[in-house]
């Protein structure tokens, strides 16, 4: 099997100005890629190219990608993010709209044999409560009809982080399938749980400090950016080449610990 050749491609990372889009941005310089960071504020180290960008904002999306016209484009890392603290438009806009009109707006520029990586989260992780409507959702490439529709559907969205995350892994996984045979392009979600970087305080103040500390007993530490952008990577590199339309948990054995914890109860009874 051939390495990918790093030097050769263009990478977009968004979020690429701190904590895990950061260190991916990193990853991916240090192993001789070619990296266009979109933020809303400057990386603060020195990248192939940085475009700053709106991601809540339509119009700042679409003048992005017009910058990059000449560029072809191997890989694109769906990383930027706000948490819940930010406001539920925020969240909604940035974390799934934004991200969603980026990613097609990129899609028929991409080489085949291409990647997208999402940042999705373990705080998405009972998307199948609610498949039906998000695959609604999912569908609706319009901006303003998505509005209109979340808007429509305010009180599911109540925790707008966690839903939109939810949202996202049925996006992913809604449209994998077809951009892969269409298009030649992969797209996967990754989904950590807490990841020391600067927004971890929000996390703490929104999901409480008692989550936090059970999510520690189950795992031994808080994730550091690292941990996550080596799962990104390998899901850009041809290595994964058959791994399409899934959600990689990177959370250090959360959900087997609860797994574990939930089969112990219920097995109990039956034990002498
Ligand atoms: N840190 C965690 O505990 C954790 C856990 C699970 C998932 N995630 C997800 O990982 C991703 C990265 O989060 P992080 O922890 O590295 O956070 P971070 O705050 O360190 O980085 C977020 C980046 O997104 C950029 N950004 C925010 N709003 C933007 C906008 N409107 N337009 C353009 N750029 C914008 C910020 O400038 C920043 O560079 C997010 O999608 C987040 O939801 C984080």
């Amino acid at each position: 099997m051939q390495p990918t050749n790093w030097p050769e491609k263009n990478i977009v990372v968004t979020g690429a100005s701190s904590g895990i889009g950061l260190r991916v941005a990193e990853m991916l310089t240090e192993r001789g890629a070619r990296v266009i960071a979109l933020d809303r504020k400057p990386p603060p180290l020195a990248l192939s190219r940085y475009i700053q960008v709106d991601l809540g904002d339509p119009d700042s999306i679409d003048a992005a990608v017009a910058s990059l016209e000449e560029e072809p484009v191997h890989g694109l890392c769906n990383i930027a993010g706000v948490p819940e603290t930010a406001g539920d438009e925020t969240v909604y806009k940035v974390n799934y709209l934004g991200l969603k009109r980026l990613s097609g707006c990129l899609l028929p520029r991409m080489a085949r044999g291409g990647a997208i990586v999402n940042l999705a989260s373990t705080a998405g992780h009972m998307w199948h409560e609610r498949a039906n409507l998000l695959w609604e959702l999912a569908n609706i490439d319009d901006w303003n009809e998505a509005e209109a529709w979340i808007d429509a559907h305010s009180v599911m969205f109540e925790e707008s982080y966690s839903k939109f995350k939810e949202a996202l892994i049925v996006w992913t996984r809604a449209v994998a399938s077809g951009w892969y045979m269409r298009h030649g392009i992969r797209m996967n979600a990754v989904s950590p749980g807490p990841v020391k970087t600067p927004i971890f305080d929000d996390f703490v103040s929104a999901f409480g400090m008692q989550n936090v500390d059970d999510i520690l007993e189950r795992t031994g530490r808080i994730a550091l950016p690292d941990d996550i952008a080596a799962p990104v990577l390998f899901l850009l590199e041809d290595q994964s080449r058959w791994i399409v339309g899934v959600d990689l948990p990177t959370e250090g054995g959360l959900s087997a610990s609860r797994f574990t914890s939930d089969m112990r109860e219920r097995v109990h009874p039956v034990l002498p």
